[in-house]
């Protein structure tokens, strides 16, 4: 399976901050939003991945995470012109995913908790149609929602639904099969001028393709788009850093973990790096903490 990491978008909520600069270049606690859905994709045994952004941030991006090889990845990046919607990514990766089904991630989510690893790996098995996940939230009116039949089986999925038709909101992690490319050619613009991610779940659906996976309470799900859910964010992840000492959205300690970069490679990734970030990996390497191969994300 491959990845596509839709980072692109104009963060208007979260204007002036993102008035010259990517959101998904904002820190959450101690390291770039983008970071912690790349960790995601790698979690799920991703290493091909696309990155698509504007034409500013690509560059950007690119100065950031390069190539990808010091992690184990092959990273590419392609700009999308116009923020006209998150299904377009799938119009844009076209010719990256030559066929093959992929994860599409928005660049400015975050999950972490019970059961996302094993959530995640399942839904990125090779398997035909279309998996996406189900958070309950307080606010599902921001988002795509699902509703679910007394007896689990999907009813719906609306964008925006005003009033919600449940409390199921739909994170920005996506699972599509080979046909997801041509699904998407075949979508018009909604009326706000985009290419939904929602109409294409739904084409899906009725084509009777369509997994929802429910995440249980003890998942925490955040996006960025508002300064109170980037301080939330950061908020949660200083406290289950300090905490309990897991370490969320390390690429390097994904990398490591999977064993697609050996502890000499580990070492020497920290070696010359500064700061409190560098500090945590440096006690990993060493096996000063006793962080296992299978602990944090
Ligand atoms: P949104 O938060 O819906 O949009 P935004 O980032 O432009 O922010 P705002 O609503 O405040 O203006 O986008 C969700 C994610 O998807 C975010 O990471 C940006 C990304 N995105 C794109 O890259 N291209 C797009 O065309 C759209 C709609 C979103």
């Amino acid at each position: 399976m491959k990845g596509i990491l839709l980072a692109g978008g104009s963060g208007t909520r979260l204007r002036p901050i993102t008035q010259v600069l990517s959101k998904q270049l904002l820190p959450i606690y101690d390291k770039p939003v983008i970071y912690y859905p790349l960790s995601l994709l790698m979690l799920m045994g991703v290493r091909d991945i696309l990155l698509i952004s504007t034409a500013e941030a690509c560059p950007l991006f690119e100065r950031l995470l390069g190539t990808g090889e010091a992690w184990g990845l092959r990273l590419q990046y392609a700009v999308q012109q116009q923020p006209e919607g998150i299904a377009q990514a799938l119009l844009i990766g076209g010719e990256f995913l030559s066929g093959e089904g992929c994860c599409l991630i928005l660049g400015d989510n975050l999950l972490f908790g019970d059961g996302v690893e094993a959530e995640l790996r399942a839904a990125a098995e090779p398997q035909s149609g279309a998996t996406i996940f189900a958070c309950q939230v307080r606010d599902p009116q921001r988002y795509g929602v699902v509703s679910f039949a007394a007896d689990g089986a999907v009813l719906d999925i609306e964008e925006k639904p005003q009033p919600p038709c449940s409390p199921y909101a739909v994170p920005g992690i996506y699972c599509y099969d080979g046909e997801a490319v041509s699904r998407a050619g075949k979508l018009r613009p909604s009326a706000r001028g985009e290419y939904e991610i929602t109409d294409l779940n739904r084409a899906y659906l009725h084509a009777d393709k369509l997994r929802v996976r429910r995440f249980g309470e003890g998942v925490h799900w955040f996006d960025v788009g508002t300064p109170d859910s980037l301080l939330e964010a950061s908020n949660f992840v200083q406290a289950v850093s300090h905490r309990q000492g897991l370490l969320i959205g390390y690429p390097e300690v994904l990398a490591w973990r999977q064993g697609w970069i050996e502890d000499a490679a580990l070492a020497a990734l920290v070696d010359g790096m500064v700061g409190e970030y560098a500090q945590r990996l440096r006690e990993l390497a060493a096996g000063i903490k006793p962080w296992g191969r299978s602990e944090g994300v």
